[in-house]
């Protein structure tokens, strides 16, 4: 099939956007070099997990070596026990005055000590395609399940197949607002969150920042629900990626935890009075009722059952909830929290729609057979970017762009776009 003019104007922008925001050189403090795509040159230089992540996913689209190159440099300071840093400051020297405007946990001065939602295993599968695939493979596989074997060993105390988040910035989302309560937030500020995240990072620096150390102060312990639908993702897929190199027990054994991670979520995290899946909070699980695009984040999951499907499919398509014009904010509208977004405010994750989990959310649809709703989300991304350029984040109801600027996740227009006219089923 051609490609659409449209399709062929989206993919030359992101391929411009991913050279602008291309890092390369070489780093003294690891004598490594490095080359991958930054999320934006104004605000975030250096390479985060999920972030580069999603770049691989979206540089298969049209050159699968940098996709790879990518993956490698996110890989390069895998640390011997399987840990991948949440942030990689190759080039910290550089942009050190930008440091004081995060609150970021260290291990070295050149690695973060957290985690961000492990979505490694998509990533690998994408960059893997076509020719020198297996090659790839072999190559990257042995440190991509060292990895997911750290998160199943360390992150799941207490076995129940649900991996916790330490610390709010673990999940990606920092300042969602389902954690407002849990963290003690009661006024809409950013200082609010940097001295609710001390709260807790200072205490962990007490205990050496130690695992079980960590787990016992029961300061933020969180089994998130949209960690762990895209761990329970990722475990599937890393199944699938040890079965294709001829590691048939090893591939038994992820499936195995991919079910049992679904099955935590669907027994643990889903509420049946209103359809909605919820974060567990502490030592005592307490759900986090607050309705935000994470609780609908379970349609991705295959075997997800059918009326739980259909459960969240009523949220989506509820014109109070999630249903704007430009889905789907990332709070519902009905939520008190509900911020639209504003040039005053750097909160994130706060009512915003967001592309990465448009993208998560329409595969869900389409592999739930409601290619219809995925359609729409899929075309009202791209116009996002079509209209106002990569921005971070989008007004749910003008489509105005907010945040930082040449933002490079939402280069996932493009693999939504190319779904839109492949008809994908996944
Ligand atoms: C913000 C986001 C986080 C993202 C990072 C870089 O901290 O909350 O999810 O990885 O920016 O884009």
């Amino acid at each position: 099939m051609t490609p659409s003019p449209r399709l062929c104007a989206m993919t030359e922008a992101v391929r411009a956007l991913y050279d602008r925001n291309r890092q390369r050189g070489d780093a003294p403090w690891c004598g490594l070099a490095y080359d991958f795509v930054c999320p934006s040159m104004g605000t975030y230089p250096f390479q985060w997990f999920w972030d580069s992540c999603f770049h691989a996913i979206v540089l298969s689209r049209f050159d699968v070596d940098r996709a790879r190159t990518e993956v490698r440099s996110l890989l390069a300071n895998a640390q011997p026990d399987g840990f991948i840093a949440h942030v990689t400051f190759w080039q910290r020297e550089r942009f050190e005055t930008l440091l004081s405007t995060y609150s970021i946990a260290y291990r070295t001065p050149y690695l973060s000590d957290c985690i961000q939602p492990p979505l490694l295993a998509e990533a690998v599968a994408a960059a893997a395609t076509g020719p020198g695939g297996d090659a790839f493979l072999a190559e990257v596989l042995p440190r991509v399940r060292r990895y997911y074997e750290w998160l199943h060993d360390v992150r799941d105390p207490d076995g129940d197949g649900l991996i916790a988040t330490l610390q709010p910035d673990e999940s990606g989302l920092d300042h969602t607002p389902k954690y407002d309560r849990y963290l003690g937030i009661e006024r809409c500020a950013l200082a609010d969150f940097t001295a609710a995240w001390e709260r807790v990072a200072g205490p962990y620096e007490t205990v050496g920042r130690d695992h079980d150390a960590m787990f016992a102060l029961d300061r933020f312990v969180v089994e998130d629900v949209l960690v762990n639908t895209v761990y329970a993702e990722n475990a599937r897929v890393l199944s699938e990626l040890l079965r294709r190199a001829g590691d048939p027990t090893g591939a038994l054994a992820w499936r195995q935890r991919a079910q049992a991670t679904t099955a935590g979520l669907v027994e643990k995290c889903h509420d049946p009075s209103d359809g909605l899946f919820y974060d567990l909070a502490g030592a005592r699980e307490e759900p986090l009722r607050v309705n935000t695009v994470s609780s609908l984040l379970p349609i991705l999951l295959p075997d997800l059952p059918q009326a739980m499907v259909e459960g969240l499919v009523s949220h989506l398509v509820s014109p109070a909830e999630y249903a704007a014009r430009f889905p789907v904010p990332s709070v519902a509208m009905d939520e008190p929290s509900y911020l639209a977004p504003s040039d005053e405010s750097t909160l994130v994750y706060r009512g915003p729609t967001w592309l990465n989990t448009n993208w998560y959310i329409s595969r869900g649809l389409r592999r739930h057979a409601r290619a219809d709703l995925a359609r729409s989300i899929e075309h009202g991304s791209a116009l996002l970017v079509e209209r106002e350029g990569f921005r971070e984040y989008y007004d749910p109801t003008t489509g105005q762009g907010f945040g930082a600027r040449d933002f490079s996740w939402s280069g996932l227009a493009l693999d939504m776009l190319a779904r839109l006219e492949e008809g994908h089923a996944t």
